[in-house]
């Protein structure tokens, strides 16, 4: 395997693409760098005082913990300096997050979750940074404010970039800029991701199915039949798919794309004030599906595809279905029938 580091990546690769140019490179180096520092941080966890809540609840009702927090701070203070960037959004901020004077500014929008999968944290398994970019255009009118919430609310399919770093047994980066997925292993002896999962292609048909069941009362029918689909020996693999669910959304996103398989969020009938169910358009799913797809799979609320959705709120969450394209093509297929989406 070449040992080479995503930049390197990035320059052999898309020599000719526009995402080759020095204010993206900048962007991306500065969101190493803060998954770095949030990488050690989380290493260490358990041997300093990291662990826990920090007794406050975030815009989505959410207790925060220590840790959410940190690697929220770590990519706030990081990425408002990296000089590209127009705006930020993160789970844990109500709004837009500006770039304070005199800081200069960019064409580029990053939307991330800082800590995916943090109710893990305290108990050593994996989590994960996920991020999600945008660049609006350079001749916007007033092109060096803040822009309008309106400006940044954009279908995912406008992302120039997406990707996640995961903190598990080794910390890897995965991502894309719309020519295939890539990975790289942070090799903690030259502290440099290097590659080491090129061109990943998710199998057409999986084997796996990662939903937290337990909801099932809460679930329309069409939510039931597509999980009763896996089980069941009728299906087109004709034995049931094996059931792994983490609880880490990019864990069992990460495992499913290199095994074959698919992750399902349904919408639920829990609470009312959260009728689309937990995960998030902009910071989980739009970034997860922009992957899913370059790497030959597919992601939907049930009947959209997750990338033509049109964002109305920051924070908008939305049911998704996202994996191997047979297994999600089968998942639409019953919602089709159950009259989903019309
Ligand atoms: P976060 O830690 O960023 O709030 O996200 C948690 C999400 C996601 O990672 C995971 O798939 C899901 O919550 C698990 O939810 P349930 O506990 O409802 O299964
Ligand atoms: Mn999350
Ligand atoms: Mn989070």
């Amino acid at each position: 395997m070449p040992q080479i580091t995503v930049l390197e990546h990035l320059l052999l690769h898309q020599k000719e693409s526009p995402m080759a140019t020095g204010r993206f490179t900048r962007l991306l180096n500065e969101l190493i760098l803060a998954a770095k520092i949030i990488a050690r941080e989380v290493n260490k966890a358990g041997l300093v005082d990291v662990l826990g809540f920090t007794g406050e609840t975030n815009v989505q009702d959410e207790e925060v913990r220590k840790l959410d927090e940190y690697a929220n701070k770590v990519l706030i203070h990081r990425m408002a300096r990296a000089g590209v960037l127009c705006a930020m959004g993160s789970e844990e901020n109500a709004d837009l997050i500006e770039i304070p004077d005199p800081l200069p500014r960019g064409d580029y929008f990053l939307m991330f979750d800082p800590l995916d999968g943090s109710t893990n944290i305290d108990a050593n398994v994996n989590v994960g940074t996920i991020f999600s970019i945008y660049r609006l255009p350079s001749d916007r009118p007033n092109a060096n404010c803040t822009p309008l919430l309106s400006e940044v609310l954009m279908p995912g399919s406008q992302q120039v970039a997406a990707g996640y770093f995961l903190y598990g047994t080794s910390t890897m980066m995965v991502y894309s800029t719309g020519k295939g997925v890539h990975g790289f292993t942070l090799d903690p002896s030259v502290g440099e991701f290097l590659l080491s999962h090129p061109d990943i292609r998710t199998p057409e048909l999986g084997k796996i199915y990662s939903v937290n069941e337990s909801y099932w009362h809460y679930w329309d029918e069409a939510a039931k039949e597509s999980v009763a689909y896996f089980k069941s020996l009728e299906n087109e693999r004709r034995k049931p798919y094996s059931l792994r669910y983490i609880g880490s959304l990019v864990a069992d996103f990460h495992r499913n794309m290199l095994y074959g398989g698919v992750f399902l969020y349904p919408a639920d009938a829990r609470d009312p004030k959260k009728p689309q169910g937990k995960l998030r358009l902009l910071c989980e799913a739009s970034p997860l599906a922009f992957l899913a797809e370059q790497a030959g799979g597919r992601a939907t609320d049930g009947s959209r595809r997750i990338l033509d959705i049109e964002p109305h709120e920051l924070h908008q969450r939305v049911p998704l279905f996202i994996g191997s394209r047979r297994d999600v093509e089968k998942i639409g297929e019953i919602f089709a029938k159950h009259g989903a989406g019309n």
